[in-house]
């Protein structure tokens, strides 16, 4: 299924690499000591966007997602030193028994999507195993409070311009396909394809239930622009945002 997306999901996922993003995960990976001798691992890799800034700076890199379209992209942005400090795994992500305790880092960038709950609850068990004690998770999930509040702001910005309050947020329904998500318990469907969103909260609960300490859950904002249904006319409210987790193994 992932690997149909392989070649539009930067279209369909807000991208946290863009310039004028604010995310942490910059910091938090500028912030590991001693990079040069130490393995990261980005589970969910995708196209790989992060594993260029990986190897260059980590000694080991594993670049692991379950879809092989994904894997060839990924594969094709490396050049040849990057390419002898990587390696390549084809599998879901808790499948991770011949790397327990190896990790120093583990990254997870919109990855940690899998709207099955005992499967994502299994999965970050198996990530806790993979890291040495001490080692960080970081990560970052798509926010479904955030759409709670772009909805809020598509709503007054339909009221503002005369519509009745039934218009407005029929419209702003529309406009951010509101009835393709289930705000109670954090999903989005979308051609197909099945997400898990998250609340704070959650990121808190999960990490802690497989036995991670959560050191940092800030704000991963989204300027207002093209990217964002609406987004130009909302420049003036604080922006969007997905959640960045650091948790310590
Ligand atoms: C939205 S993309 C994000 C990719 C990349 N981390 C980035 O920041 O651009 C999600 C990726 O996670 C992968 N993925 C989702 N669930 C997975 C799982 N259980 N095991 C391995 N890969 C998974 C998908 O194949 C897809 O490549």
């Amino acid at each position: 299924m992932w690997s149909r997306h392989a070649a539009d999901y930067e279209d369909i996922f807000l991208d946290p690499y863009e310039p004028g993003v604010v995310n942490p995960l910059w910091l938090a990976l500028e912030a590991v000591a001693d990079p040069g001798t130490k393995t990261i691992a980005d589970l969910g890799c995708g196209t790989g966007p992060l594993l260029p800034y990986l190897a260059v700076r980590f000694q080991n890199v594993i670049a692991l997602d379950f879809a092989p379209t994904m894997l060839e992209r990924a594969w094709a942005r490396l050049d040849i030193p990057a390419h002898a400090r990587t390696t390549f795994l084809e599998r879901p992500m808790h499948e991770l028994d011949d790397l327990a305790g190896r990790l120093d880092v583990a990254v997870a960038v919109n990855s940690l999507v899998m709207p099955d709950l005992r499967l994502l609850d299994h999965t970050l068990a198996a990530v806790k195993r993979s890291l040495k004690s001490g080692g960080m998770f970081l990560g970052i999930v798509p926010s479904i409070d955030a759409i709670a509040y772009h909805l809020m702001l598509l709503v007054d910005q339909g009221l503002a311009q005369g519509l009745d309050e039934r218009e407005a947020e029929r419209v702003a329904g529309l406009r951010l396909e509101r009835r393709q998500y289930d705000f109670a318990l954090g999903r989005f469907r979308f051609k197909g394809l099945k997400q898990k969103f998250w609340q704070p909260f959650e990121v808190e609960h999960r990490l802690g239930k497989a036995g991670f300490t959560v050191r940092a859950l800030e704000k991963v904002l989204y300027p207002w622009d093209d990217s964002l249904p609406g987004g130009e006319g909302l420049a003036g409210f604080p922006p969007s945002w997905d959640w960045f987790f650091m948790a310590q193994a």
